[in-house]
């Protein structure tokens, strides 16, 4: 059997089926980073797009699961409302029962389909989530839910929306072919996907990995699938749809529906990176192939785009000074004890950051002390304009982080939602939607005071494997 046999046959069996294949296997869901609306707006923000409202918001997840990334962002966020919709009823169960729990009283779950949501959502949402969804929803399911996100968002409202992206996946592709042949004559989703993992476990172990860069591709990806839950590889690489899309087309095919790109949400995260130079480059020279974008994402190895787009068309209106005045900053960087001059700056993760400035300097030894909390720029810096490219720099490159607004509600005790997280996931969010990994020493206290600062850990993506760029930028004059 071929992989479209084995596809259809799938589909062919969903059909008949009143359960989800996700009610069959629950998947395993968690917080993304990304999705905090505060998030989102300063990535619009700094690309010129619209500029959202930060409290009183409402927020539509589609696609919400067990409610894993709305429950901590309503947790901690109760200056806004949010709803979650999801087909598989179990999952909705455990998601209301989690809310009760945690007694949020700002966020809904609705168990409905796509097609059939409008019936049940009253007005309209100044930010849209959906992770993990669109690539694995049939072509026909796709055109619904591309309705509903035009309908319910508002005007200038920002619509989060991650896909498998081509050429990149086309290595995770063949793998899923293969293990869907492997894996056909099982009925289960969950047995499929535990005979997935043992099969990839024997090739990893059988394949000798030497020097050659195939060798090691192939096995990174085998070894994806062994080291991933169960449920996550049976979605992944055995749900009966999973379409990976060129950026070209998936953008063409927003533009259909309304919908207009505005800047990319992991904007500050690598996946693959290239210099920023490189696409101005190949467009002088002509080498774009199908389009600049889509050359760029072969270049990089791109598997996964997480863009955020906006409804009608939009003029862009670059940031101004006031603006980024009005932003706060938060550093982890320390300067680097064996640099005699004071001048180079190290980040956890190990990367260093030459600061030639002295104002500079002054102000990434004033903000270390206050991490994760944050500092307002315009308090920081004398003038601003003089540093809002170097500041920029450093947070495309993942060595501080600007904000709009401090998010969450500090007084707002972590127990409860970590304890929770702890047990059903063994992780923890914080107010800033980073996941940290649980651990018994976990020592919050009931005035919500960080213990550990989020930064560097669990920053991967569910579905894709965006890591820390390994910058060495040289700030200042
Ligand atoms: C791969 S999971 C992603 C879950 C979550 N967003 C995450 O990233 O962890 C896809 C989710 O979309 C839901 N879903 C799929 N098709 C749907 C449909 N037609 N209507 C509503 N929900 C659907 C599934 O039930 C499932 O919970």
């Amino acid at each position: 059997m071929n992989v479209t046999q084995v596809a259809e046959l799938l589909r062919e069996s969903e059909c008949t089926s009143t359960r989800t294949p996700y009610d069959e296997l629950p998947y395993r869901s968690l917080p993304i980073e990304w999705t905090a609306p505060e998030r989102l707006a300063l990535a619009s923000l700094l690309h010129g797009g619209p500029r959202s409202p930060l409290e009183g918001y409402r927020v539509l997840e589609l696609g919400c699961a067990d409610g894993a990334n709305l429950l901590p962002l309503a947790y901690y966020r109760r200056y806004a409302t949010f709803v979650g919709i999801d087909s598989a009823s179990s999952q909705i169960e455990v998601a209301n029962s989690r809310k009760t729990a945690l007694g949020l009283n700002n966020l809904d779950f609705i168990c409905t389909d796509f097609a059939t949501a409008s019936q049940k959502l009253s007005s309209q949402f100044d930010y849209i989530i959906s992770h993990g969804v669109f690539s694995w929803i049939p072509h026909n399911v796709r055109d619904a839910f591309l309705k509903l996100c035009s309908q319910y968002l508002r005007s200038g409202g920002l619509l989060y929306l991650n896909y498998n992206t081509y050429p990149g996946w086309n290595v995770r592709g063949m793998v899923r072919g293969f293990l869907l042949a492997q894996t056909a004559g099982e009925v289960s989703l969950k047995a499929r996907g535990q005979l997935a993992q043992e099969v990839a476990a024997k090739v990893v172990s059988s394949l000798t990995i030497g020097e050659h860069p195939y060798a090691q591709l192939i096995a990174n990806e085998f070894r994806f699938v062994c080291e991933n839950h169960v449920s996550y590889v049976a979605h992944e690489y055995l749900a009966a749809d999973n379409h990976p899309y060129w950026r070209s087309e998936f953008l063409a095919l927003m533009r259909q529906y309304g919908l207009h790109y505005v800047a990319d949400a992991d904007f500050n995260y690598a996946s693959g990176r290239i210099p920023e130079e490189l696409a101005p480059r190949l467009e002088k020279e002509q080498i774009t192939g199908r389009t600049i974008d889509d050359t760029v994402d072969l270049l990089c190895y791109r598997q996964l785009h997480s863009p955020i787009l906006t409804k009608g068309p939009w003029t862009k209106q670059p940031l101004s000074v006031e603006e980024f005045a009005n932003l706060r900053i938060a550093s982890c960087l320390v300067p680097c004890a064996s640099d005699s001059e004071g001048r180079m700056f190290e980040h956890p993760s190990g990367y260093q950051v030459e600061a030639k400035d002295e104002v500079m300097r002054a102000a990434l030894k004033k903000l270390q002390p206050l991490w994760p909390g944050g500092h307002a720029i315009g308090k920081l810096f004398q003038d601003v304009s003089q540093v809002m490219d170097d500041l920029q720099l450093l947070q495309r490159n993942g060595l501080i982080e600007l904000r709009c607004i401090e998010p969450g509600d500090f007084t707002v005790s972590r127990t409860f939602l970590n304890s929770l997280e702890d047990e059903v996931g063994g992780y923890m969010t914080t107010p800033y939607h980073t996941r940290e990994v649980a651990s018994s020493d976990l020592d919050t206290n009931s005035s919500g005071t960080h213990v550990r600062p989020g930064v560097g850990q669990w920053r991967e993506s569910v579905n894709g494997d965006a890591r820390r760029v390994p910058a060495t930028p040289g700030v200042g004059q």
